[in-house]
């Protein structure tokens, strides 16, 4: 049986170092059986809020906990919490199983699941080479084995896809799947939505240290799954039936310019339906799709890096 997830808990967390403050009256919640992806630009303080959940770094004001814990509260840390923060701190001389049993035996368990843990990860290959050698992806690859040794319900992590290939890439996101479906809490740090959209359930969005948003993947494309841009030079007609047709819900219409009209949780065929009964001419009727990357950009905009407050 796997072990059980636990919620972590962010509250009103804040963190300065010196003038800036990294983290800025932060709160949200990490559910267990899903993978959730921590988002913000460059800077925005994601690391930090991860090392207070770690218990490596001691809030100015507020807190972060697992389980309702603070983490150096937990009577057995490496069994509830595994974490990988930058990929580095390897001894470059070690080989990745000796790397793994420095691990295994401070946390008092058997040195053979050194070996089961590289072979979770795939470097079951590469186990008796010295990590000096090791690529980027190789790194991230044995960090999460490091991760992974106690057999933790929560995993964080602390940019993984980061210097993985799009083979990597694919890996990885099975992978959390899998933890997650097994009951595992999962929480992803990333700088770039489009890297993890594919991976993640839930989203938390921060910038400058401060929340943007949290909530389903789902929630925050919204409707937005099917925008069209609809040009017509009788724009307000069709705006008035768009807008009745909304009234089922769902439907987001956006003017652009006196001739142009965003519109989301209508298909092309629709509009295009709509537009005929109305008898409006239309000159442009195309489906762009939500760009989840402009998305993330309009949401974190104005977030220069080292929000100094
Ligand atoms: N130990 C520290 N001393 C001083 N400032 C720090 C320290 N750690 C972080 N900061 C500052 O806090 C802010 C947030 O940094 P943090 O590393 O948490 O961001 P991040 O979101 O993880 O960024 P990245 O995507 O680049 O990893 C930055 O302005 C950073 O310079
Ligand atoms: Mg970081």
């Amino acid at each position: 049986m796997s072990p059980r997830g636990e919620v972590l808990t962010v509250t009103s967390l804040t963190k300065r170092f010196g003038k800036v403050s990294a983290v800025l009256d932060l709160s949200f919640a990490v559910q267990p059986g899903r993978v959730t992806g921590f988002l913000g630009p460059n800077g925005s303080g994601k690391t930090t809020t991860l090392r207070c959940l770690l218990g490596l770094v001691q809030p100015t004001s507020g807190t972060a906990q697992v389980g309702g814990h603070d983490y150096r509260e937990l009577p057995h840390p490496a069994a509830v919490v595994g974490a990988t923060l930058e990929a580095s701190g390897f001894h470059p001389g070690r080989t990745a199983r000796g790397h793994l049993r420095v691990i295994t035996d401070a946390a008092a368990l058997p040195q053979a699941r050194a070996d089961e843990v590289l072979e979770l990860v795939g470097l079951t290959e590469a186990a008796g080479r010295k990590v000096g050698g090791f690529s980027l992806g190789m790194r991230q690859r044995l960090a999460l084995a490091a991760a992974l040794v106690g057999d933790p319900g929560v995993l964080i992590l602390d940019e993984p896809a980061n210097g993985l290939d799009p083979e990597g890439i694919a890996w990885l996101r099975s992978f959390l799947r899998a933890r997650a479906e097994e009951g595992r809490t999962v929480l992803v740090s990333s700088h770039v939505l489009s890297e993890v959209q594919q991976t993640v359930d839930d989203v938390i969005i921060i910038s400058k240290g401060r929340l943007v948003q949290a909530g389903s993947l789902e929630e925050l494309t919204g409707a937005g799954l099917t925008q069209v841009r609809v040009r017509t030079p009788q724009l307000e007609v069709l705006r008035a039936a768009l807008l009745a047709e909304a009234g089922s819900g769902g439907v987001h219409v956006e003017v652009v310019s006196p001739v142009e009209l965003m519109v989301s949780g209508l298909e092309a065929a629709e509009i295009g339906h709509l537009a005929l009964r109305q008898q409006v001419e239309l000159h442009e009727l195309t489906p762009v799709g939500t760009d989840l990357e402009a998305l993330f950009l309009e949401l974190t905009a104005d977030g220069n890096p080292g929000g100094a407050a």
